[in-house]
């Protein structure tokens, strides 16, 4: 390997493989955010949809169609698919979480409003069902229409497990399996499914994406405490706020003393959250480790996301969705 093509992130490496795909979902996904019937669709969508993302979960219905050898073009629709619901329930999560800052814009819940975000959310997630149906295929809207309602159970689930000190780390695995590893094992499945792969390649790719979007969520969660803004283009300290049970802090209640569960039951669960608390937040899971101890359950999972992919075909792709592995537990975006 070159000295260029090591310096290349993994995930780049996967989106140069796949550009031409990419460019092509792009097209698919431009085109179907419009509306001729009401102006606020477009200048919200464009808002969003212009500001980029990572584009991770279309990259993994293309690259799990390519290396199961599928020849059609439906895994592109599959891929906007896939990406007009996350961006749905972005548009969603921003109002629930009251964040004001996301792919390094202002949220569209602030420049417009809560309303705007909801309806404009619920069409892009009315598209998206639009552009599977027209796959034809009953199994891959099986599992999309599952992950989508997993999805909304996840986030649901997480409203009553924040602000409870009671919420262990057996809930928090069901929240973040529900709202984001859902969509990725769908992504990576419809994949294989599109692909007419056999069954034990469509389990695996589904293991995959399970395990990467577990690792995703729990790194999500330790750059909302040890991030950079200005890299991750959200807030940092949103979780604090919203006072949600994540890994980190689920950890850190756990090894609490007296006095610091006093502080995790003032600001948790009474929501008074005085200046400098966060700080004192950050001091405590220092203090536990509980940053280093969250990341190596990021790693763990990245390693189970890898042990999956021994299960499908030899294929370039393999190598690169196993660097994609390492990529979610390292990356600081
Ligand atoms: C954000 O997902 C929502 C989570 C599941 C944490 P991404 O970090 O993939 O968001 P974009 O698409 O790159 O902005
Ligand atoms: C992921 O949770 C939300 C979705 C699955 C939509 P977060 O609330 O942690 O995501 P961010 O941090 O706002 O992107
Ligand atoms: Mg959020
Ligand atoms: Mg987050």
């Amino acid at each position: 390997m070159g000295l260029d093509e090591a310096s290349v992130k993994p995930h780049e490496r996967l989106a140069d493989h796949l550009a031409e795909d990419m460019a092509a979902v792009d097209a698919l996904i431009r085109e179907r955010m419009v509306s001729q019937h009401a102006p606020r669709i477009p200048e919200v969508s464009a808002h969003i949809v212009g500001a980029g993302g990572k584009r991770l979960r279309p990259m993994l219905t293309l690259a799990a169609a390519e290396m199961c050898g599928y020849q059609g073009a439906y895994h592109r629709h599959l891929a906007a698919t896939v990406e007009f619901i996350h961006t749905a329930t972005l548009l969603h999560d921003d109002v629930v979480d009251e964040s004001g800052q996301r792919r390094g814009r202002p949220t569209a819940n602030l420049l417009w409003d809560n309303k705007s975000s909801v309806l404009v959310g619920d069409y892009l997630f009315a598209r998206s069902f639009q552009l599977m149906v027209e796959t034809g295929s009953l199994r891959v809207l099986d599992i999309l229409s599952n992950a989508a309602a997993t999805i909304a159970e996840g986030e649901v689930l997480q409203l009553t497990a924040a602000q409870n000190l009671a919420t262990d780390e057996a809930i928090y695995l069901q929240v973040i399996r529900g709202k984001t590893a859902a969509l990725f094992s769908a992504a990576t499945e419809v994949g294989g499914v599109i692909a007419a792969a056999p069954d034990d390649q469509v389990a695996a790719l589904f293991t995959y994406g399970d395990a990467l979007g577990v690792a995703f969520q729990i790194v999500d969660d330790l750059l909302d405490y040890g991030g950079n803004a200005a890299a991750t283009g959200k807030n940092v300290g949103d979780d604090f706020r919203e006072r949600k049970l994540t890994l980190p802090v689920i950890k850190a209640v756990a090894a609490a003393d007296t006095e610091e569960r006093a502080f995790w039951s003032r600001v948790i669960e009474a929501g008074d959250q005085r200046d400098g608390d966060l700080d004192l937040a950050l001091s405590l899971l220092a203090k536990h480790g509980t940053m280093e101890a969250t990341r190596l359950e990021a790693l763990d999972w990245a390693s189970q996301a890898k042990g999956a992919l021994r299960a499908l075909p030899e294929h370039p792709i393999r190598q690169m969705l196993n660097d994609l592995a390492d990529y979610v537990v390292a990356r600081i975006s």
